[in-house]
Protein backbone atom coordinates (compact mmCIF):
# COMPACT_ATOMS: atom_id res chain seq x y z
CA UNK A 1 0.00 0.00 0.00
CA UNK A 2 1.15 3.68 -1.03
CA UNK A 3 1.05 5.60 2.28
CA UNK A 4 0.40 9.76 0.86
CA UNK A 5 0.66 12.57 3.51
CA UNK A 6 -2.37 14.30 4.35
CA UNK A 7 -3.43 17.13 1.55
CA UNK A 8 -3.26 19.87 4.69
CA UNK A 9 0.68 19.17 4.01
CA UNK A 10 0.78 20.33 0.15
CA UNK A 11 1.33 23.81 0.61
CA UNK A 12 3.69 24.08 3.61
CA UNK A 13 7.12 25.19 2.98
CA UNK A 14 10.29 25.50 4.89
CA UNK A 15 12.97 27.36 2.82
CA UNK A 16 15.27 27.55 6.46
CA UNK A 17 14.94 23.44 7.10
CA UNK A 18 14.02 22.45 3.32
CA UNK A 19 16.10 21.93 0.40
CA UNK A 20 18.67 23.83 0.95
CA UNK A 21 19.06 22.67 4.07
CA UNK A 22 19.64 18.82 2.92
CA UNK A 23 21.93 20.19 0.57
CA UNK A 24 23.94 22.14 3.18
CA UNK A 25 24.00 18.79 5.40
CA UNK A 26 24.98 16.88 2.34
CA UNK A 27 27.83 19.12 1.81
CA UNK A 28 28.70 19.18 5.33
CA UNK A 29 29.18 15.45 5.43
CA UNK A 30 31.57 15.68 3.00
CA UNK A 31 33.76 17.96 5.06
CA UNK A 32 32.81 21.15 3.71
CA UNK A 33 32.27 23.72 5.85
CA UNK A 34 29.11 25.89 5.43
CA UNK A 35 28.06 29.05 6.87
CA UNK A 36 24.86 28.59 7.71
CA UNK A 37 23.06 31.80 7.81
CA UNK A 38 19.36 30.22 7.64
CA UNK A 39 18.62 30.11 11.26
CA UNK A 40 18.02 32.74 13.66
CA UNK A 41 19.93 30.37 16.45
CA UNK A 42 22.28 32.27 18.06
CA UNK A 43 23.94 29.75 20.84
CA UNK A 44 25.66 27.94 17.70
CA UNK A 45 27.43 31.22 16.70
CA UNK A 46 29.05 31.62 20.34
CA UNK A 47 25.93 33.07 22.34
CA UNK A 48 25.65 31.79 25.52
CA UNK A 49 22.66 31.50 27.80
CA UNK A 50 22.86 34.44 30.77
CA UNK A 51 23.99 34.02 34.26
CA UNK A 52 20.52 34.64 35.68
CA UNK A 53 19.22 31.97 33.22
CA UNK A 54 21.58 29.34 34.32
CA UNK A 55 21.21 29.93 37.81
CA UNK A 56 17.66 29.75 38.17
CA UNK A 57 17.67 26.39 36.04
CA UNK A 58 20.42 24.67 38.17
CA UNK A 59 19.59 25.94 41.24
CA UNK A 60 15.71 25.14 40.95
CA UNK A 61 15.66 21.98 38.81
CA UNK A 62 14.23 20.08 41.43
CA UNK A 63 11.04 22.15 41.74
CA UNK A 64 9.99 20.81 37.61
CA UNK A 65 9.78 17.06 37.87
CA UNK A 66 5.91 16.89 38.12
CA UNK A 67 3.57 17.78 35.05
CA UNK A 68 2.82 21.39 36.08
CA UNK A 69 -0.37 23.58 35.33
CA UNK A 70 -1.40 23.02 32.03
CA UNK A 71 -1.03 26.85 31.83
CA UNK A 72 2.31 27.02 32.86
CA UNK A 73 3.51 27.64 36.02
CA UNK A 74 2.08 30.10 38.39
CA UNK A 75 5.62 32.28 39.33
CA UNK A 76 6.33 32.19 35.78
CA UNK A 77 3.03 33.33 34.75
CA UNK A 78 3.33 35.98 37.83
CA UNK A 79 6.52 37.18 35.64
CA UNK A 80 4.96 37.29 32.37
CA UNK A 81 2.00 39.27 33.40
CA UNK A 82 4.18 42.10 35.55
CA UNK A 83 6.09 41.99 32.08
CA UNK A 84 3.00 42.73 30.05
CA UNK A 85 1.53 45.33 32.25
CA UNK A 86 4.55 46.91 32.09
CA UNK A 87 3.94 47.05 28.40
CA UNK A 88 0.56 48.79 28.74
CA UNK A 89 -1.98 45.47 28.82
CA UNK A 90 -4.84 46.21 30.19
CA UNK A 91 -7.31 44.06 32.67
CA UNK A 92 -5.26 40.59 32.51
CA UNK A 93 -4.56 38.06 34.86
CA UNK A 94 -2.18 35.23 35.12
CA UNK A 95 -5.51 32.80 33.75
CA UNK A 96 -4.72 34.68 30.08
CA UNK A 97 -1.42 33.59 30.30
CA UNK A 98 -0.72 30.62 28.48
CA UNK A 99 3.18 28.87 28.45
CA UNK A 100 3.62 26.67 25.68
CA UNK A 101 6.72 24.61 24.15
CA UNK A 102 8.02 27.81 21.88
CA UNK A 103 6.19 30.29 20.17
CA UNK A 104 5.68 27.73 17.44
CA UNK A 105 3.55 25.62 19.58
CA UNK A 106 1.39 28.08 20.54
CA UNK A 107 1.20 29.73 17.14
CA UNK A 108 -0.52 26.34 16.25
CA UNK A 109 -2.61 25.58 19.15
CA UNK A 110 -4.28 28.97 18.74
CA UNK A 111 -5.18 28.47 14.72
CA UNK A 112 -5.93 25.14 15.09
CA UNK A 113 -8.66 25.89 17.72
CA UNK A 114 -10.03 28.89 15.67
CA UNK A 115 -10.05 27.77 11.96
CA UNK A 116 -12.49 26.09 10.05
CA UNK A 117 -11.78 24.93 6.92
CA UNK A 118 -11.39 27.97 3.96
CA UNK A 119 -10.86 30.45 6.85
CA UNK A 120 -8.51 33.42 5.96
CA UNK A 121 -6.08 34.55 7.89
CA UNK A 122 -4.29 37.90 6.72
CA UNK A 123 -0.10 37.57 7.02
CA UNK A 124 2.85 39.84 6.42
CA UNK A 125 4.48 39.41 2.93
CA UNK A 126 7.53 38.52 3.93
CA UNK A 127 7.09 36.64 6.85
CA UNK A 128 8.77 33.95 8.81
CA UNK A 129 6.69 30.56 7.53
CA UNK A 130 5.60 29.61 10.91
CA UNK A 131 2.08 31.43 10.73
CA UNK A 132 1.46 30.57 6.87
CA UNK A 133 2.46 26.36 7.38
CA UNK A 134 0.25 26.62 10.80
CA UNK A 135 -2.81 28.12 8.79
CA UNK A 136 -2.61 25.24 6.32
CA UNK A 137 -2.04 22.77 8.66
CA UNK A 138 -5.19 24.25 10.44
CA UNK A 139 -7.21 23.84 7.37
CA UNK A 140 -7.44 27.44 6.54
CA UNK A 141 -6.00 30.03 4.13
CA UNK A 142 -3.13 31.91 4.32
CA UNK A 143 -3.46 35.79 2.46
CA UNK A 144 -0.75 37.56 1.86
CA UNK A 145 -0.40 41.32 2.40
CA UNK A 146 2.29 43.48 1.46
CA UNK A 147 4.96 44.73 3.56
CA UNK A 148 6.21 48.05 1.36
CA UNK A 149 9.88 48.24 1.02
CA UNK A 150 9.77 51.96 0.08
CA UNK A 151 8.16 52.70 3.73
CA UNK A 152 10.63 51.32 5.83
CA UNK A 153 8.79 47.09 5.28
CA UNK A 154 6.03 48.84 7.38
CA UNK A 155 2.32 46.72 6.51
CA UNK A 156 0.45 48.51 3.26
CA UNK A 157 -2.45 49.31 4.99
CA UNK A 158 -4.87 49.58 1.45
CA UNK A 159 -3.27 46.40 0.59
CA UNK A 160 -4.64 44.94 3.98
CA UNK A 161 -8.21 46.63 3.46
CA UNK A 162 -8.10 45.28 -0.07
CA UNK A 163 -7.98 41.50 1.21
CA UNK A 164 -10.30 41.04 3.71
CA UNK A 165 -13.19 38.74 2.20
CA UNK A 166 -16.21 37.44 4.46
CA UNK A 167 -13.89 34.96 5.27
CA UNK A 168 -10.93 36.54 6.98
CA UNK A 169 -10.51 35.77 10.62
CA UNK A 170 -7.54 37.08 11.75
CA UNK A 171 -4.81 39.26 11.28
CA UNK A 172 -1.39 38.84 12.12
CA UNK A 173 1.21 41.36 12.88
CA UNK A 174 5.18 39.93 13.31
CA UNK A 175 6.54 42.96 15.46
CA UNK A 176 9.53 43.44 15.26
CA UNK A 177 9.69 41.77 12.35
CA UNK A 178 11.34 38.71 10.85
CA UNK A 179 12.89 38.88 8.13
CA UNK A 180 12.73 42.71 7.73
CA UNK A 181 14.04 43.82 11.04
CA UNK A 182 11.22 46.28 11.11
CA UNK A 183 9.74 48.05 13.99
CA UNK A 184 6.06 49.41 14.08
CA UNK A 185 5.03 52.50 15.20
CA UNK A 186 2.08 53.46 16.97
CA UNK A 187 0.56 55.08 13.84
CA UNK A 188 1.07 51.87 12.10
CA UNK A 189 -0.41 49.54 14.64
CA UNK A 190 -3.41 51.62 14.94
CA UNK A 191 -4.54 51.99 11.89
CA UNK A 192 -4.47 48.04 11.89
CA UNK A 193 -6.32 48.23 14.89
CA UNK A 194 -8.97 49.79 13.25
CA UNK A 195 -9.00 47.50 10.40
CA UNK A 196 -9.59 44.57 12.31
CA UNK A 197 -11.65 46.45 14.49
CA UNK A 198 -14.47 47.03 11.63
CA UNK A 199 -13.69 44.03 10.13
CA UNK A 200 -14.40 42.19 13.49
CA UNK A 201 -10.98 40.41 13.18
CA UNK A 202 -8.59 38.48 15.83
CA UNK A 203 -5.31 40.39 16.40
CA UNK A 204 -2.34 37.95 16.54
CA UNK A 205 0.75 39.63 17.77
CA UNK A 206 4.01 38.07 17.43
CA UNK A 207 6.18 40.19 19.66
CA UNK A 208 9.43 37.68 20.25
CA UNK A 209 12.20 39.91 19.10
CA UNK A 210 10.52 43.10 21.23
CA UNK A 211 13.70 42.95 23.44
CA UNK A 212 16.39 43.14 20.21
CA UNK A 213 16.02 46.84 19.67
CA UNK A 214 18.34 49.02 17.82
CA UNK A 215 19.22 52.98 17.46
CA UNK A 216 16.97 53.79 20.56
CA UNK A 217 14.36 52.70 18.79
CA UNK A 218 10.94 52.23 21.60
CA UNK A 219 8.80 48.80 20.63
CA UNK A 220 4.89 49.24 21.49
CA UNK A 221 3.14 45.92 21.72
CA UNK A 222 -0.16 45.84 20.16
CA UNK A 223 -2.17 44.70 22.67
CA UNK A 224 -1.37 48.11 24.60
CA UNK A 225 -3.26 49.82 21.71
CA UNK A 226 -6.51 47.97 21.82
CA UNK A 227 -7.87 47.08 25.09
CA UNK A 228 -11.18 46.32 23.22
CA UNK A 229 -9.91 43.79 20.95
CA UNK A 230 -9.25 40.17 21.25
CA UNK A 231 -5.38 40.34 21.03
CA UNK A 232 -3.19 37.40 21.48
CA UNK A 233 0.35 38.24 22.16
CA UNK A 234 3.10 35.99 21.19
CA UNK A 235 6.79 36.34 23.05
CA UNK A 236 9.41 33.99 24.81
CA UNK A 237 12.79 33.57 25.77
CA UNK A 238 14.27 31.83 22.41
CA UNK A 239 15.68 34.95 20.95
CA UNK A 240 16.18 37.83 23.81
CA UNK A 241 18.23 35.17 25.95
CA UNK A 242 19.79 33.27 23.31
CA UNK A 243 17.82 29.76 24.55
CA UNK A 244 15.95 28.81 21.56
CA UNK A 245 16.54 25.29 22.27
CA UNK A 246 14.72 25.47 25.35
CA UNK A 247 11.74 25.55 23.80
CA UNK A 248 9.94 28.45 25.84
CA UNK A 249 7.57 31.02 24.41
CA UNK A 250 4.10 31.85 26.05
CA UNK A 251 0.59 33.79 24.73
CA UNK A 252 -1.43 36.52 26.17
CA UNK A 253 -5.26 36.94 25.60
CA UNK A 254 -6.15 40.27 26.04
CA UNK A 255 -9.10 42.80 25.35
CA UNK A 256 -12.79 41.54 24.32
CA UNK A 257 -12.52 37.93 26.32
CA UNK A 258 -15.80 37.90 27.00
CA UNK A 259 -17.13 37.04 23.04
CA UNK A 260 -14.75 34.56 22.63
CA UNK A 261 -15.18 32.12 25.48
CA UNK A 262 -15.63 29.38 23.46
CA UNK A 263 -13.01 29.78 21.08
CA UNK A 264 -11.08 30.60 24.61
CA UNK A 265 -12.33 27.31 25.75
CA UNK A 266 -10.84 25.49 22.39
CA UNK A 267 -7.09 26.70 23.01
CA UNK A 268 -7.46 25.15 26.84
CA UNK A 269 -8.69 22.05 25.61
CA UNK A 270 -5.54 21.85 23.01
CA UNK A 271 -2.98 22.96 25.80
CA UNK A 272 -4.91 20.04 27.77
CA UNK A 273 -4.31 17.90 25.66
CA UNK A 274 -0.41 18.30 25.84
CA UNK A 275 -0.38 17.76 29.69
CA UNK A 276 1.82 21.01 30.11
CA UNK A 277 4.70 22.27 28.37
CA UNK A 278 8.39 21.47 29.73
CA UNK A 279 8.75 22.54 32.94
CA UNK A 280 12.72 23.04 33.58
CA UNK A 281 12.38 25.58 30.77
CA UNK A 282 9.52 27.36 32.66
CA UNK A 283 11.70 27.95 36.03
CA UNK A 284 14.13 30.43 34.26
CA UNK A 285 11.55 32.76 33.33
CA UNK A 286 11.25 34.93 36.22
CA UNK A 287 14.86 35.00 36.23
CA UNK A 288 15.18 36.28 32.35
CA UNK A 289 12.03 39.24 32.63
CA UNK A 290 14.11 40.20 35.23
CA UNK A 291 17.38 40.46 33.46
CA UNK A 292 17.40 42.76 30.38
CA UNK A 293 20.50 43.88 30.79
CA UNK A 294 22.00 40.95 29.11
CA UNK A 295 19.99 41.80 26.30
CA UNK A 296 20.69 45.15 26.02
CA UNK A 297 23.94 44.61 25.76
CA UNK A 298 24.12 42.74 22.51
CA UNK A 299 22.31 45.51 21.15
CA UNK A 300 24.16 48.69 22.31
CA UNK A 301 27.26 50.40 20.40
CA UNK A 302 30.43 47.46 21.26
CA UNK A 303 27.45 45.02 21.72
CA UNK A 304 27.47 41.91 19.43
CA UNK A 305 24.32 42.25 17.67
CA UNK A 306 25.09 46.05 16.74
CA UNK A 307 28.64 45.88 15.59
CA UNK A 308 27.25 42.52 12.95
CA UNK A 309 24.48 44.89 12.08
CA UNK A 310 27.01 47.35 11.39
CA UNK A 311 29.48 44.96 9.80
CA UNK A 312 26.49 43.38 7.52
CA UNK A 313 25.35 47.09 6.23
CA UNK A 314 28.79 48.72 5.79
CA UNK A 315 29.68 45.72 3.80
CA UNK A 316 26.36 45.51 1.97
CA UNK A 317 26.26 48.95 0.46
CA UNK A 318 29.52 48.05 -1.11
CA UNK A 319 27.86 45.86 -3.16
CA UNK A 320 26.74 46.99 -6.83
CA UNK A 321 23.43 45.39 -7.51
CA UNK A 322 21.99 45.29 -4.00
CA UNK A 323 20.04 47.49 -1.52
CA UNK A 324 19.15 47.14 2.01
CA UNK A 325 16.57 48.96 4.01
CA UNK A 326 18.28 49.10 7.44
CA UNK A 327 17.01 46.83 10.03
CA UNK A 328 16.48 48.65 13.67
CA UNK A 329 15.52 45.26 15.13
CA UNK A 330 15.85 41.25 15.81
CA UNK A 331 19.06 39.78 13.58
CA UNK A 332 18.11 39.62 10.27
CA UNK A 333 17.90 41.89 7.14
CA UNK A 334 16.66 41.01 3.80
CA UNK A 335 18.20 42.95 0.91
CA UNK A 336 17.40 43.67 -2.49
CA UNK A 337 18.94 41.98 -5.52
CA UNK A 338 18.61 43.98 -8.46
CA UNK A 339 17.30 41.09 -11.12
CA UNK A 340 17.28 42.75 -14.07
CA UNK A 341 21.44 43.27 -13.63
CA UNK A 342 22.05 39.52 -12.59
CA UNK A 343 19.06 38.28 -14.77
CA UNK A 344 17.49 36.56 -11.77
CA UNK A 345 14.35 34.92 -12.28
CA UNK A 346 14.44 31.71 -9.89
CA UNK A 347 15.72 32.92 -5.82
CA UNK A 348 16.23 29.48 -5.00
CA UNK A 349 18.57 28.42 -7.63
CA UNK A 350 20.50 31.91 -6.90
CA UNK A 351 20.38 30.16 -3.29
CA UNK A 352 21.70 27.03 -4.41
CA UNK A 353 24.46 28.81 -6.74
CA UNK A 354 25.90 30.87 -4.05
CA UNK A 355 25.77 28.02 -1.44
CA UNK A 356 27.90 26.12 -3.68
CA UNK A 357 30.30 28.91 -5.16
CA UNK A 358 30.96 30.21 -1.45
CA UNK A 359 29.15 28.13 0.55
CA UNK A 360 27.13 30.34 2.43
CA UNK A 361 23.47 29.06 3.21
CA UNK A 362 20.91 32.07 2.56
CA UNK A 363 17.33 31.62 2.74
CA UNK A 364 15.91 33.50 -0.48
CA UNK A 365 12.91 35.80 -0.40
CA UNK A 366 10.14 33.00 -1.29
CA UNK A 367 10.64 31.07 2.04
CA UNK A 368 9.46 34.15 3.47
CA UNK A 369 6.31 34.19 0.81
CA UNK A 370 7.53 37.19 -0.99
CA UNK A 371 6.47 37.06 -4.78
CA UNK A 372 8.99 37.96 -6.66
CA UNK A 373 12.91 36.50 -6.91
CA UNK A 374 14.71 39.52 -5.84
CA UNK A 375 15.30 39.49 -2.27
CA UNK A 376 16.71 37.24 0.47
CA UNK A 377 17.51 37.02 4.46
CA UNK A 378 20.35 37.72 6.01
CA UNK A 379 20.84 35.90 9.87
CA UNK A 380 23.65 38.84 10.92
CA UNK A 381 24.86 36.07 13.71
CA UNK A 382 28.55 35.84 13.09
CA UNK A 383 30.95 37.63 15.21
CA UNK A 384 31.61 41.07 13.26
CA UNK A 385 34.75 40.04 11.02
CA UNK A 386 33.13 36.51 9.94
CA UNK A 387 29.91 38.18 9.03
CA UNK A 388 31.77 41.32 7.06
CA UNK A 389 33.26 38.58 5.19
CA UNK A 390 30.32 36.78 4.33
CA UNK A 391 29.09 39.55 2.83
CA UNK A 392 31.90 40.61 0.98
CA UNK A 393 31.48 36.68 -0.35
CA UNK A 394 28.40 37.55 -1.49
CA UNK A 395 29.60 40.34 -3.25
CA UNK A 396 32.52 38.65 -5.04
CA UNK A 397 29.91 35.87 -5.78
CA UNK A 398 27.64 38.44 -7.86
CA UNK A 399 30.61 40.23 -9.74
CA UNK A 400 30.13 37.56 -12.64
CA UNK A 401 26.99 36.60 -11.55
CA UNK A 402 24.16 35.95 -14.26
CA UNK A 403 21.48 33.55 -14.60
C1 LIG B 1 8.67 35.76 14.21
C2 LIG B 1 8.97 34.47 14.90
N1 LIG B 1 8.04 33.92 15.68
C3 LIG B 1 8.27 32.75 16.32
C4 LIG B 1 9.48 32.09 16.19
C5 LIG B 1 9.68 30.78 16.90
O1 LIG B 1 9.89 30.98 18.26
P1 LIG B 1 10.08 29.80 19.30
O2 LIG B 1 11.53 29.45 19.34
O3 LIG B 1 9.60 30.39 20.59
O4 LIG B 1 9.24 28.65 18.85
C6 LIG B 1 10.49 32.63 15.39
C7 LIG B 1 11.77 31.93 15.20
O5 LIG B 1 12.62 32.31 14.43
C8 LIG B 1 10.22 33.86 14.74
O6 LIG B 1 11.13 34.44 13.95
Amino acid sequence: MITNRANRLEHVHSDIRGPLYTESQRMRSEGIDVLRLNTGNPATFGFTMPDSVKNALLNNADKAVAYCDLKGMPEARQAILNYHLSKGFKDITIDDIYIGNGVSELVSMCLTALLNDGDEVLIPAPSYSLWTNSTYIAGGKPVFYTCDESSNWYPDIDDMRKKITSKTRAVVIINPNNPTGAVYPKEVLEKIIALARENNLIIFSDEIYDRLLMDGVEHISTASLAPDMLVITMNGLSKSHCICGFRCGWMVISGSKGKADDYVEGIFQLAAMRLCSNALTQLVIPAALDDFESTRAMMIPGGRLYEQREATMRELAKIEGISCVKNSAAFYVFPKLDIKKFNITNDKKFAFDLLHEKQIFIVPGSGFDWQTPDHFRIVMLPEPEQMAKAVRDIGDFLKDYRQ
